[in-house]
């Protein structure tokens, strides 16, 4: 392919290809996962629709097809190597029950070679090498399918077991294109069969790999290469996850109720397959533009080795940062404000060592915005917003930043120091809002010692946080929390409509967040709230929980559940059909679910807390049982 294909180009066609298999188009859901108290960030095109593959019906049917907007903290770190993002999107496709392994494998074979011209020469596939201490077979089907598909083009398709990591780095590839794993082919939101919560779906997987045969392997991987490995040869594309298993106890799983196709595809490392770039920042055009840019600002080049790592942290951060701030996310020192603060302090930092002149970051944000505005629309109306939260980072950061370095030249480096203690860290951090990366970055360039590690500790004792990823926030297990959290879903709806019965019709949902401790709901009123009028809600919720209301689920379309009355605030999320929540003759609202079945299982509902979020919007924390 002379011409490299865009951005918006590959989005078009792997949606209409897969609508006109029947699929419907379904919107990108929020980055900020609703009531799903596991994780931060929506980190995979998955995640919202986790109630549909458990079971529940979707409203658009049984095929689905979308470009989900995803962002994974996790990865903040990893960003300035060749392939490493934190913000990209998944497309996906999904059978909810429908078809599975026979369709799945060709279409997306069909789509990767024969739609986008990839060079079939140059895919590498993966399948589940079997668990036999949980029942789970070889996923031989997968895999005859796949010699199938390749023999057809002509290219040899050896199948090779490999069955662990250790082993394939030992081994080889031994001239395979097929190639089964152990656990690395298996699937669920918090990994392996072992390391499941019970109640978390999960399955055998698929997975496509490209070649960039020009990279050379890196030994510091591993004696030899394969798929799997991480040195860059091999990128994966594309994950078909065959979800169809569920745990339900330690080395305990009974099939799903349905058989279902969870297929993710990394859109941005499909475009660099596509183009052959096996750098994703020259082989995505967004991020191109950016790098462009930042040339003309910096006067460096893209291509020198001490500038190019700023170049890529740059781009990629602005990317997350601009689509943080448009899902509603504001810097601050908690949760997700603090992973757009340390995003936004980071690219100031790397904009000075490049030499992007101060106040020259914001105005790169629009880029960002007209890459993007097609596909979200909101985006024209935020830019301002977005220009002006980048500035204002940047300023704070810079009135600290310079008394910070200059503390650090003398209490550190001038001491001597080859190592810095938590204590030390967080002080930095404190005092002048040095983010954990400008720490780390700042004592490697100077050859002294940060144990992240430490600086965390301090951290949490100092703020109380623990919420500092998705990791952690698994270990409480999803299925001790979801009956919890689901009851507070439910509980969420009462309180929205007894808001507006005690306060008024101006009340309107301004953002929801469940854990397995309490609701939180934020809402537009423009007082504090009188003590009689919390206890009116309360009284007026747990009216509702003893009249024992059914809750009841149905399937229409977002018009006429408007004109039926139905609350729903989300406008951007919402495809041609929507499920409609009532809850007896007292609430309607549009909404995804899961909910409990009779408000009578909430018990009764308390009111924690009530207080500003800022000018207009009012918080309430309630909790149910
Ligand atoms: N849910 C699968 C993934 O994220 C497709 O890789």
């Amino acid at each position: 392919m002379n011409e490299n294909l865009s951005s918006n180009e590959l989005r078009e066609k792997f949606i209409a290809y897969y609508k006109e298999k029947g699929h419907a188009v379904l919107p990108s859901a929020a980055l900020i996962p609703e009531n799903d108290p596991t994780t931060l960030f929506t980190g995979s095109g998955m995640q919202p629709l986790i109630s549909y593959l458990l079971g529940e019906k979707h409203p658009q049917g049984t095929r689905l097809v979308d470009a989900q907007q995803c962002f994974r903290v996790n990865d903040i770190e990893e960003v300035g190597d060749s392939r490493h993002t934190t913000f990209f999107e998944m497309l996906g496709n999904w059978s909810l029950g429908d078809y599975f392994k026979k369709e799945q494998i060709p279409w997306i074979f069909g789509f990767l070679v024969d739609v986008v011209g990839i060079d079939p020469k140059r895919l590498y596939v993966t399948a589940f090498s079997g668990d036999p201490s949980i029942g789970i077979p070889k996923d031989e089907t997968s895999v005859e399918i796949w010699t199938n598909l390749f023999t057809q083009k002509g290219v040899t398709a050896t199948a090779v077991d490999l069955g662990t990591e250790e082993n394939a780095y030992i081994v080889g590839m031994q001239n395979g294109r097929i190639f089964y794993y152990g656990s690395k082919n298996w699937w669920s939101r918090s990994g392996t069969p072992e390391t499941m919560p019970v109640g978390e779906p999960g399955g055998p997987d698929s997975e496509m790999f490209y070649e960039f045969p020009d990279v050379d392997h890196n030994k510091k991987f591993g004696e030899h290469c394969h798929p799997q490995c991480d040195c860059g040869r091999f990128i994966e594309i594309g994950n078909s996850v065959f979800m169809e298993y569920k745990k339900e106890g330690e080395g305990v799983f009974a099939k799903l109720a349905h058989e279902n196709v969870d297929f993710g595809g990394g859109f941005e490392r499909m475009l660099q397959a596509i183009n052959d770039s096996s750098d994703i920042f020259l082989g995505v055009d967004n991020l191109k533009k950016i790098l462009d840019v930042l040339e003309e600002k910096s006067g460096r080049k893209y291509s020198d080795s001490t500038a190019k790592k700023s170049f890529r942290v740059i781009a990629d951060h602005m990317r997350a940062a601009v689509f943080l701030i448009s899902n509603g996310i504001a810097p601050s020192n908690t949760d997700r404000g603090y992973v757009l603060r340390r995003l936004i302090r980071r690219m100031v930092r790397h904009c000075d060592l490049i030499g992007v002149e101060e106040g020259f970051l914001a105005p790169i944000s629009r880029i960002v915005v007209d890459s993007y505005v097609s596909i979200r629309p909101i985006l024209s109306e935020q830019s301002m917003v977005i220009l002006q939260t980048i500035n204002d980072e940047e300023q704070k950061f810079r009135k600290t930043l310079k008394s910070g370095l200059n503390e650090f030249g003398k209490k550190v480096i001038g001491a001597g120091k080859k190592s810095l203690n938590g204590e030390e860290s967080f002080y930095f951090y404190q005092s002048f809002g040095f983010p954990v990366e400008v720490m780390r970055e700042l004592c490697q360039e100077n050859n002294i010692t940060f144990s992240e590690e430490e600086f965390n500790k301090e951290f949490e004792k100092h703020q109380k946080l623990s919420r500092f990823g998705t990791d952690k926030k698994f270990a409480g297990g999803l299925a001790d929390t979801s009956e919890q959290t689901t009851k507070l879903h439910t509980a969420t709806h009462l309180l929205h409509t007894s808001l507006r019965k005690v306060l008024g019709e101006h009340v309107g949902q301004k953002g929801s967040n469940i854990t397995a401790e309490r609701l939180r709901f934020d809402f537009s009123h423009p007082t504090k709230m009188t003590t009689e009028e919390i206890k009116k809600v309360e009284e007026i919720v747990n009216e509702q929980i003893n009249r024992a209301l059914p809750v009841i689920k149905e399937i229409t379309t977002p018009d006429k559940a408007k004109e039926s009355g139905a609350l729903g605030f989300f406008t951007e999320k919402y495809g041609d059909q929507v499920s409609v929540y009532s809850m007896g003759d007292f609430s309607k609202e549009i909404c995804g679910g899961p909910h409990v079945q009779n408000t009578s299982e909430l018990v009764s509902f308390k009111i924690l807390k009530e207080e500003a979020v800022s000018a207009g919007i009012r918080r309430i924390k309630a909790t149910v049982g």
